[in-house]
C-alpha cells in the first residue's frame, strides 16, 4: 500500500539504491520498496566485466535487462557501475594473452560495447572504479599492467566516444578516512581538466560506519565538490559493528548513532555540493539482508536503512532528518 513519506519525493536530488535483479523478481517487499522510495538505481553486480561479458565473444545482458526494465517502468534514472575495476576481471581477461596492443583492443572493445548498449538509457556509469591504493597511486590491477597508468584516462575517452550522451563517473572509497586517496581523487580531476579528458564526475562511494567523524565527512565531500564536477554519494552505508564480531545484538544506542550519522551525511551533501553538481545519493542496496557487508567482513552488520523485512529502521529517519532539516 502507497506510504505518505518517501525518500524520493523527500529529496531535492535523486535518491537511489544499488539493486539486485535477484531480489527484484523473487521477492515482494524488496520489489515495492525499490519502487516506492527511490528515483535512482544502480546495477550492484550485473554491469560488472564478469557478469556482464563472460567470454571474450559473449556478453549476457538478463542481468541488467531486468534492472533497466524496472527502472524505466518506474521513472527512475538508472546509474551504470562499472566499466573497469581491478576486482570482477572474469577468467577469461585474468587467462588472455595477446601484446599490448591486443590488450588495448580487449579493453576498448568492452567498454564501448557495454557503455553503448543501453545508449541514454542510462544517465550516467561508472567509468573506472577504486584504481587508487591507500597511498594515492595506481593499485596493481590487470590493466594497469598490460595497458600502463594511463589507462584510467583512455578509458573515459573510449566511454565518451562511444556514447556521448552518459555522464562519465569516477568511483572510489575512502576519501573520508584516506587523506592521500582524497588528494589522488581530486588531483585525477585536476589532471584531466587540464589534458580535455572527458569526466561528468566523482563517486564517494562512503562505505562507513558511526564511529567515522563528521568533520572528515564533510571535508571529504567539500573536496570533491570544489572540482566543479557533479557528486554521487554512490554507495553509502553506516555500519555499526566496528569489533567486526560474528555475533553482535543491535543496541538502542547504535540506532541513534546510525540514524545520526546517516542525517550527518545527507546533511552534508546537501549543504555542501552545490545545487548544479548534486547528481545524489545512492545506499548500496535496501535491507540489511541484502548488503555485502556480512560477507565481506564474516560478520554481522545491519549498516542499511531498512531491516531485513524491510521495514524502516531510525537510519531511515536520519535519511529523512538529513533531507528535511
Ligand atoms: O550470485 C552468486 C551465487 O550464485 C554464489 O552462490 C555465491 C557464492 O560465492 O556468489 C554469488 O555472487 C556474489 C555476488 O556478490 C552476489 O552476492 C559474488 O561471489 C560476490 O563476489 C559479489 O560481491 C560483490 C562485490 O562487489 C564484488 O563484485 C558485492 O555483492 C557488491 O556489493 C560489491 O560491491 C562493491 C562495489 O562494486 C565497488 N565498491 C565496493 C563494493 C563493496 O565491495
Amino acid at each position: 500500500q502507497p506510504v505518505a513519506v518517501t525518500l524520493r519525493a523527500a529529496a531535492q536530488f535523486p535518491f537511489g539504491a544499488a539493486l539486485n535483479p535477484n531480489l527484484l523478481t523473487s521477492n515482494n517487499a524488496y520489489r515495492q520498496v525499490a519502487q516506492q522510495e527511490y528515483s535512482s538505481i544502480t546495477a550492484e553486480n550485473y554491469l560488472k566485466m564478469e557478469n556482464v561479458h563472460p567470454a571474450q565473444d559473449r556478453y549476457d545482458w538478463t542481468g541488467s535487462d531486468v534492472l533497466v526494465a524496472f527502472a524505466e517502468q518506474n521513472k527512475q534514472r538508472m546509474h551504470g557501475h562499472t566499466l573497469v575495476w581491478h576486482q570482477a576481471v572474469p577468467a577469461w581477461v585474468t587467462n588472455f594473452k595477446g601484446d599490448s596492443l591486443a590488450w588495448e583492443a580487449l579493453f576498448k572493445t568492452h567498454i564501448q560495447t557495454v557503455i553503448a548498449h543501453y545508449k541514454d538509457r542510462l544517465a550516467s556509469f561508472d567509468v573506472v572504479n577504486e584504481a587508487f591504493g591507500d597511498d594515492g597511486t595506481l593499485r596493481p590491477s590487470v590493466w594497469l599492467t598490460h595497458l600502463g597508468p594511463d589507462y584510467v584516462a583512455r578509458a573515459f575517452q573510449y566511454a565518451r566516444e562511444a556514447s556521448p550522451g552518459v555522464k562519465l563517473f569516477y568511483n572510489e572509497y575512502g576519501h573520508e578516512y584516506s587523506p592521500k586517496r582524497l588528494a589522488a581523487t581530486v588531483a585525477l580531476a585536476a589532471d584531466f581538466k587540464k589534458r580535455g579528458i572527458p569526466i561528468d564526475g566523482l563517486g564517494l562511494q562512503m562505505h562507513t560506519n558511526i564511529g567515522q567523524s563528521d568533520a572528515a565527512i564533510q571535508n571529504a565531500i567539500q573536496q570533491v565538490a570544489a572540482t566543479g564536477l557533479l557528486v554521487h554519494i554512490s554507495e553509502l552505508d553506516v555500519r555499526v559493528n566496528q569489533a567486526k564480531q560474528a555475533n553482535y545484538v543491535l543496541t538502542d544506542a547504535d540506532k541513534l548513532a546510525q540514524r545520526q550519522k546517516f542525517a550527518a551525511i545527507v546533511r552534508a551533501y546537501k549543504t555542501l555540493v552545490p545545487k548544479a553538481q548534486q547528481h545524489g545519493i545512492t545506499t548500496w542496496n535496501i535491507g540489511d539482508g541484502d548488503s555485502w557487508i556480512p560477507n565481506f567482513c564474516s560478520c554481522q552488520d545491519f549498516p542499511l536503512p531498512f531491516d531485513k523485512q524491510y521495514a524502516r529502521k531510525p537510519a531511515y529517519d536520519g535519511i529523512l532528518d538529513g533531507l528535511t532539516k
